[in-house]
């Protein structure tokens, strides 16, 4: 175990549970995501959702990269923490009145539009202000992304984009509208893929839906993919950083951009995912029947993916040398899902030992909530502890 990455003694006065993020691997990730897509024209949008965090959306925003928004506020956030509004993207399904009208009042780069009732009323607001509103039509490519149902989100049974039926009728509809620009089309198929023949057969479909654009004499200047990109939850310390290369090197292969044309992507969990430990301590260990549960003061407030989405979480005790031994990780929150892991090998552990749980900077502090009256967790940084 490379216990070494954490500042342990640095924890101890510390109140738990806490998020730690290591600011030096989220600038690794970010200079190998520079370094993949520099002299290409390829753009990236990180997805605010999966971590809003003002030090960590700092940080990214001083690398230049865009913002994906999926709400108002979420645009608000991204701006006060250095976005520039020229660089975001503003997707979601049911996008009120207030927050289209933030995204117009900044003149965001570009509105997903999911429906056509989502285009008359964008078409409205912007005439009311004189505007007009770039957007993408987010089509529903109906490629299957192999990964948990709850996040799969391409297929045609999904709440999510435009059915490639319909577009004829949302073009005319977007020909009608004097404050819409059409700029493009985007895809997003599902999150933690890491099957990457997934993102082939967006290609192959983008390709198609470009070539039907094209007949129809529609330029089409904006391809965004979405994002998606998986990381390895399983070995943390082995694999700190997605595999960017092959990821890039993919869409630069099979995705077949005309000139003028630019690539979006929005990246959230493998930005950010890796950087982030939700530690927590130990306030028993339980001798069960059977089993040894190690209750600890994080809960499924503060990370809901192992209850929500069965996701596996790698867990270390920081605190101990001792010989490993199988416990069940729980929470004190009252609801069985309370459950971090099963069977996870860990240095025997007592009372007051510090615990990480892996890979939660994506996901993790932005879905904690406040049930059972707990407070939000904190967070801390290795370059300012
Ligand atoms: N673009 C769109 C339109 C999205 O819906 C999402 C994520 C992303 C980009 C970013 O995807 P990423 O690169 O992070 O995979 N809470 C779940 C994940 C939900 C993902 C929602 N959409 C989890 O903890 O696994």
């Amino acid at each position: 175990m490379i216990k070494g990455i954490f500042p342990v003694e640095k924890f101890s006065p510390l109140e738990t549970p806490f998020y730690y993020y290591d600011m030096d691997l989220l600038r690794e990730t970010l200079d190998t995501i520079r370094k993949e897509t520099e002299n290409k024209p390829f753009h990236i949008h990180y997805a605010i959702k999966a971590n809003h965090n003002p030090r960590i959306l700092k940080e990214i925003a001083s690398y230049g990269f865009g913002a994906d928004c999926v709400s108002g506020n979420e645009i608000l956030k991204a701006l006060a923490c250095g976005f520039s509004p020229e660089t975001i993207a503003f997707a979601g399904v049911g996008k009120t009145d207030r927050e289209m009208n933030i995204g117009l009042d900044h003149d965001i780069f570009c509105f997903n539009v999911e429906s056509k009732p989502e285009v008359k009323i964008l078409n409205g607001l912007a005439a009311a202000k004189g505007k007009t509103a770039r957007v993408a039509l987010r089509i529903n490519p109906n490629v299957d992304a192999h990964t948990h149902h709850y996040i799969t989100t391409g297929l045609n049974e999904n709440k999510f984009g435009i059915n490639q039926q319909d577009l004829p009728e949302i073009l005319e509809i977007i020909a009608e509208s004097a404050n819409i620009k059409l700029i493009g089309i985007h895809f997003h198929i599902g999150s933690q893929i890491t099957d990457l023949s997934a993102f082939e057969d967006l290609c192959v479909k983008a390709a198609e839906l470009q070539e039907w654009f094209n007949e129809k004499g529609i330029r089409l200047p904006v391809i965004n993919v979405g994002g998606g990109l998986g990381i390895n939850y399983q070995h943390p310390n082995h694999c700190p950083i997605a595999d960017f290369e092959s990821y890039f090197r993919l869409f630069e292969k099979y995705l077949k951009l005309q000139e003028d044309q630019s690539l979006h992507f929005e990246l959230g969990r493998s930005v950010v995912a890796p950087c982030g430990s939700l530690i927590a301590r130990t306030v028993f260990v339980k001798e069960g029947l059977q089993k040894k549960f190690l209750i600890v003061d994080a809960g499924m407030t503060d990370l809901i993916r192992p209850a929500l989405y069965q996701a596996f979480h790698h867990i270390e005790n920081i605190s101990s040398d001792g010989e490993y031994t199988p416990y069940d990780v729980v929470g004190p929150i009252c609801e069985s899902s309370d459950v971090f892991a099963k069977e996870m090998m860990l240095n025997r552990a007592e009372r007051g030992d510090l615990i990480a749980i892996r890979s939660a900077g994506a996901y993790g502090e932005a879905m904690a909530s406040q049930y059972n009256c707990r407070p939000l967790p904190a967070s801390h940084f290795s370059d300012s502890l």
